[in-house]
């Protein structure tokens, strides 16, 4: 017998067609601390979460405090409507979105209409991006994570429904002048083309918390080698091995650092299809030439795209295990079949990765339509075309990742497509699009999903502009020239071939920061590039939104107060504020607390906006009070495995400074079984002006590559 309290509620639910909606058998469980999962319908098998194989880093979980369910669970809707799910998410008054995914030009989500659709980005945020991740952060401290590998349809507070809550007040658009064609919307909604959706809440209480728990749910993001964090130069497509070991010798002899090189089209005997075979003129002695280089001090990347040339040695072997479509004249693996996987990785890793080849350059995994298979597309797997092209860039992530994880050797590449999910492997997602502005936003962008991007320099018009982007790609996770077309050197343009320089041996000083930035990624899911508000302290007031008169005379303005996407926190305590070709000049708005020069150690500012005019060859960095930077000499190869090296700790500021140091290999996954340290830094200002700084010993056992540690007090 049916219960009264059970009768009752169905009566409720006949009657209420709004509670009728979310009874659709939407429940929450709390599958790691903090982290939330719904379930609507019956998910399909393959979502990111599958195509990726993330898991979880549990203990690193367990770390974060405890905290609420932060939404009313009763306001989150879902119900199958023809065949989709359609799930919708409250939105307050004042609250903003971000993330979803690597957008270029806007920061704020909220207002949005996005197909988040695997893509090379077309010159409009429309969702259509290289990364469109579906995972969101608000500015009330939660994150939202849609699992699946569909195009996803995302009205992100801006539908209106007529069972509002909190309705806007319609308007004579004839009289009244503050009329707006976008009114005020209360929900994230969302649409999805499967009869059931897994997703997840992430938990704060601060936005960063919540990103923090995305990324460590899916594993951490990747702890690259050290070398991955030094300096990269792709040489010109066609460079022959003679091109290469005299344009690494002319780097060496310049005094231009450099840790790995990256060989475009011309390595393999025929690309575009890819044979995945070197070419025999170009490169007769492969494994000598790998040699050669690793034995200087530099590594080997190569560029390929995933498409099969009648002409490679498996072509054969691997048809029976490929898509319907050619890309290319190529035919595509499909990597969901071990067949496939076994065939392609196989080639690459016996080919190339034994002979001591670093990682690969993943490209032309994103679209542009013409370029990838269709959607009618049907692969041996039974995958969807479209379920392929939301996760293609992923799973060639994950298996040439494992070829190197066979070795116990670290990778750190470049993919041109990624997606949820992958926040874990060591790739860093690069386009075609050329625009400084737009690169600094994606780079913003990339901190609030899980992503990494390089704001990676080809050519320049002027020395401005190539001094202005190499100034910031040297505060990126990738620092690299991608000279394939444009065959530009650090030193092409002499006037400002000494400034490049300097930037470029500043990066491998930083090493030591950037790297332990990298493991707080891994080991604590902070993202080492971000988004200013995601800083405490940082604040940009209700500024009005210029040429956007619906938000600038909707009731609720402090949603869309001004979007800051030309400055960015680098790391635990640096705030970079790029100046682009054609600026002399320049605003920076500065969290709450002291702020100091990164190269003078001059107090500059408290909570404020600064104007600065740093001249052509300054970049403006900025650090908080108490910051601690370790740095080392400048050199031209990253250390090895086994070399000490001689720290230099910089201090800023007055208030007592701290800082985790990391130290392991730099190369090997021997960290996941426990050999690395975090090494405490303290520092703190001393009676009669001076400092005193300590560093925790070197714990027993564990591998330690520093060498003699002196403190320098930046802030006199
Ligand atoms: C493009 C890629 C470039 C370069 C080029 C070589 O697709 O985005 O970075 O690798 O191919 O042909």
């Amino acid at each position: 017998m049916w219960s009264i309290r059970r009768r009752l509620l169905i009566v409720f639910l006949c009657i209420s067609p709004c509670a009728a909606v979310h009874a659709q058998g939407l429940n929450w469980n709390e599958v790691e601390p903090g982290v939330w999962r719904g379930i609507a319908g019956k998910p399909e098998a393959y979502d990111l979460i599958k195509a990726s194989g993330a898991t979880a880093n549990a203990s690193a979980l367990s770390k974060l405090p405890s905290v609420d369910f932060p939404i009313a669970k009763e306001a989150i809707h879902t119900q199958i409507i023809d065949g989709k799910t359609y799930l919708r998410f409250p939105l307050e008054k004042g609250e903003q979105i971000y993330g979803l995914g690597l957008n270029f030009q806007t920061i704020h989500q909220r207002g949005k209409v996005l197909q988040l659709h695997v893509d090379h980005f077309g010159g409009k945020d429309n969702g259509r991006t290289h990364a469109p991740v579906p995972f969101y952060v608000s500015s009330k401290g939660y994150g939202v994570f849609i699992n699946t590998a569909r195009y996803i349809n995302m009205y992100v507070g801006s539908a209106v429904r007529k069972d509002s809550e909190t309705p806007a007040v319609p308007k004579d658009r004839n009289t009244d002048k503050s009329w707006s064609s976008r009114p005020y919307s209360d929900a994230v909604e969302i649409l999805v083309a499967a009869e059931g959706l897994e997703f997840f809440v992430f938990t704060g209480p601060k936005p960063i918390d919540a990103i923090k728990r995305y990324n460590l749910f899916m594993g951490g993001g990747p702890l690259p080698p050290r070398w991955g964090l030094g300096f990269t130069q792709r040489v010109k497509t066609l460079s022959t091995a003679a091109d290469v070991e005299k344009e690494v010798s002319e780097f060496e002899k310049n005094g231009y650092p450099l840790d790995f090189v990256g060989l475009e089209p011309g390595w393999q005997s025929k690309a575009y299809p890819c044979t995945f075979e070197w070419d025999k003129g170009r490169y007769p002695d492969p494994k000598t030439f790998v040699k050669t280089m690793l034995d200087k001090g530099v590594r080997i990347n190569l560029w390929t795209n995933p498409y099969v040339s009648p002409d490679a040695p498996f072509y054969k072997n691997i048809l029976p295990y490929t898509g319907s479509h050619t890309v290319w004249n190529g035919v595509v693996p499909d990597l969901l079949t071990p067949q496939a996987r076994d065939i392609l990785f196989g080639q690459m890793q016996q080919d190339q990765v034994s002979l001591g080849v670093s990682g690969y350059k993943i490209d032309e995994v994103d679209g542009y339509d013409h370029y990838l298979w269709p959607d009618v597309a049907t692969f041996p797997s039974g995958m969807s075309a479209e379920q392929m092209r939301q996760t293609y860039g992923v799973l060639m992530q994950r298996y040439s990742t494992e070829m190197f994880r066979k070795l116990n050797k670290r990778t750190y590449g470049l993919v041109r497509a990624s997606n949820g999910g992958a926040n874990a492997f060591p790739y860093v997602i690069y386009d075609d699009y050329y625009n400084h502005e737009d690169f600094i936003t994606a780079l913003i962008n990339s901190g609030y999903s899980g992503v990494l991007w390089t704001p990676e320099v080809r050519a320049s018009k002027t020395p401005e502009e190539w001094l202005r982007r190499m100034q910031t790609v040297v505060f990126s996770p990738m620092a690299m020239i991608n000279a394939w077309s444009s065959s530009t050197k650090p030193w092409s343009f002499p006037e400002v071939a000494e400034q490049v320089k300097e930037m470029a041996l500043l990066r491998m000083q930083m090493l030591p920061y950037w790297y332990s930035e990298f493991a707080k990624y891994h080991f604590e899911g902070m993202p080492p590039f971000r988004g200013m508000s995601l800083e405490e302290g940082f604040s940009t007031g209700v500024v009005k939104v210029k040429g956007n008169t619906n938000l600038e005379e909707n009731p609720y303005a402090e949603a869309v107060s001004k979007e800051i996407k030309d400055q960015y926190m680098a790391g635990e305590s640096l705030l970079v504020a790029p100046l682009f070709a054609g600026q002399t000049t320049r605003q920076v708005i500065l969290p709450k607390g002291k702020w100091y020069d990164f190269f003078t150690g001059a107090y500059v500012g408290n909570g404020e906006v600064i104007t600065v005019t740093p001249g052509l060859n300054k970049i403006p960095v900025y650090v908080k009070d108490g910051a601690v930077i370790p740095m080392m000499q400048p050199r031209l190869h990253v250390p090895g495995a086994k070399e000490k090296t001689d720290l230099e700790i910089r201090y800023y500021g007055e208030q007592p400074g701290h800082y985790m140091l990391y130290d392991d290999d730099g190369e090997s996954y021997n960290y996941e079984k426990g050999q690395y340290s975090f090494r405490e830094i303290r520092v703190e200002k001393q009676r009669d002006g001076g400092i005193k700084g300590q560093i925790a010993a070197a714990q027993k056992g564990m591998p330690n590559t520093i060498g003699k540690v002196t403190f320098k007090q930046m802030t006199k």
